[in-house]
């Protein structure tokens, strides 16, 4: 163990050599001041462990410096020394948040106990914030790995929401861990310890939605032989994750609307109400205020669902987690397949690095699971062309005949679109034009 740094402040010449030297026979490292000033300087320089520190300094007080350590370095412990009769210094400091005071004149002994019972307790809280951080780490990160700040950010809000029961709406490209983070909130909330039900509205058929999400009484549809219970139902007490909700049929965008409203459900084929307790979690890859434009989404549901909106940043927005990225999905992977982890060329993590990830975490781990399993690098960076860090990086020649410069601009718009599933935000950033010009555009060749 290191050994304890011990910083005394005593104006007093003599007195101040003398409680040196009783603490230096012990194993300490000790360090002195005469005055708070150079007491604060030595703090800065080195912070020490314990403060011990008289009372009375020249023209400031141990108080003064009380003040100052516990705004810097609050966990450092701190001792006063108070003059006989003046106990009510002691009072006054131990309120202020010193761990113990000493009453002069006091005896080798006395000073050797309080330094030791300050040094245990500081110990204690030392290792119960080094246990309570690594908690927190755990339960804040919950499965998502990654630093950058906007990682961080996205961190926040669930760990700032995820006691809540507000509705969230998580968006994010394809792979970017939206169904993570809904997990996430939901163990990091009292609900976690009931059911989290998962439900794709892109995979149910729409004649089978309502059934699926409501349930229906028995005889309500035929083949409905029993009675069935919905996944809104099936959740009830816990979390209901509704993924791709972008895809959810018009018909359930309204049921689901009274249900967030009103908190009950009616199976199909019945009219009686059914009160339930559901947190609700949507997702999707969509972008959803464009579909509430182009009338295929409920403009009210829209607003109901994004109380609180997450946003799954894009792999290629947090380059910095890349390596962190492999290097956990190699663990992970090994120990499943119970194989060694095989190392990456410093090669091959560059090209990991400027490549751009259209299947963000999602391809990112997969190509690592197939690395684990064959060891090819070859293979794994298959395909990884570097992102194009500027548009002088893209150069085309003209063709001999020339070109039909509108048919050419209209194509580039509709490709656009059809890359982004018709999101025009990043549309227009991906062909490099301004929302304004390009709407004027869409509008100019009439393409929707
Ligand atoms: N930050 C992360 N840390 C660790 N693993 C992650 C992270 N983000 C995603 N993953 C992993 O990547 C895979 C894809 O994540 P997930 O299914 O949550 O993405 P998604 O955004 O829901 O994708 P999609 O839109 O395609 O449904 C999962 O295996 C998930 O565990
Ligand atoms: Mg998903």
């Amino acid at each position: 163990m290191e050994k304890l740094r011990i910083l005394v402040v005593e104006d007093d010449h003599e007195q101040r050599g003398l409680i040196v030297q009783i603490l230096s026979s012990e194993s300490f490292v000790i360090d002195s001041a005469d005055c708070v000033e150079a007491a604060i300087v030595r703090i800065k320089q080195s912070p020490p462990d314990i403060v011990f520190s008289d009372w009375k300094l020249g023209q400031l007080t141990g108080m003064d410096l009380l003040n100052y350590v516990q705004r810097e370095y609050p966990d450092t412990g701190f001792i006063i020394a108070t003059a006989y009769g003046t106990i009510s210094h002691a009072v006054d400091a131990m309120q202020l948040g010193a761990d113990d005071y000493l009453t002069k004149p006091y005896q080798r002994q006395a000073l050797m106990l309080s330094i030791n019972k300050v040094a245990q307790a500081l110990s204690l809280k030392r290792q119960n914030k080094r246990l309570t951080d690594e908690l927190s780490e755990q339960k804040a990160l919950v499965g998502l790995v990654g630093k950058a700040p906007c990682m961080q950010q996205v961190y926040d809000r669930l760990t700032r929401i995820g006691s809540t029961d507000v509705t969230v709406l998580i968006g994010g490209e394809s792979g970017t861990g939206k169904e993570l983070a809904a997990r996430a909130l939901h163990q990091l909330s009292p609900r976690q310890h009931q059911a989290f039900i998962a439900i794709n509205c892109g995979a149910i058929p729409e004649s089978l939605a309502e059934a699926e999400l409501f349930g229906a009484e028995k005889g309500a549809f035929t083949g409905a032989n029993t009675d069935k219970v919905g996944k809104i139902e099936a959740s009830n007490q816990g979390t209901l994750f509704l993924d791709e909700i972008g895809e959810l049929p018009l018909l359930q965008q309204s049921k689901l609307l009274r249900f967030l409203q009103e908190g009950t459900i009616n199976r199909l084929g019945s009219h009686k109400d059914i009160q339930l307790d559901v947190r609700v979690i949507a997702a999707t890859h969509k972008d959803l205020a464009e579909e509430v434009a182009q009338g295929r989404f409920r403009e009210d549901l829209y607003y109901r669902l994004n109380v609180v909106p997450i946003n799954m940043p894009a792999l290629r927005e947090r380059q910095e987690d890349i390596g962190q990225l492999i290097e956990h999905f190699t663990r992970l992977h090994s120990k499943n397949y119970q194989l060694p982890a095989p190392t990456l060329s410093t090669q091959a993590k560059k090209r990991m690095l400027d490549y751009a990830w259209p299947g963000n975490v999602r391809e990112l781990a997969n190509r690592i699971e197939r690395f684990v399993l064959l060891g090819d690098e070859q293979e794994l960076c298959e395909g990884l062309q570097p992102m194009a860090s500027s548009n002088a990086d893209f150069m085309f020649n003209l063709p001999e005949q020339g070109i039909q410069w509108e048919s050419i601009e209209k194509s580039c718009l509709m490709q656009a679109l059809s890359k982004f599933n018709g999101n025009k935000t990043k549309a227009a950033q991906f062909l490099g034009l301004s929302y304004k010009a390009f709407l004027y555009r869409l509008e100019k060749y009439q393409v929707q």
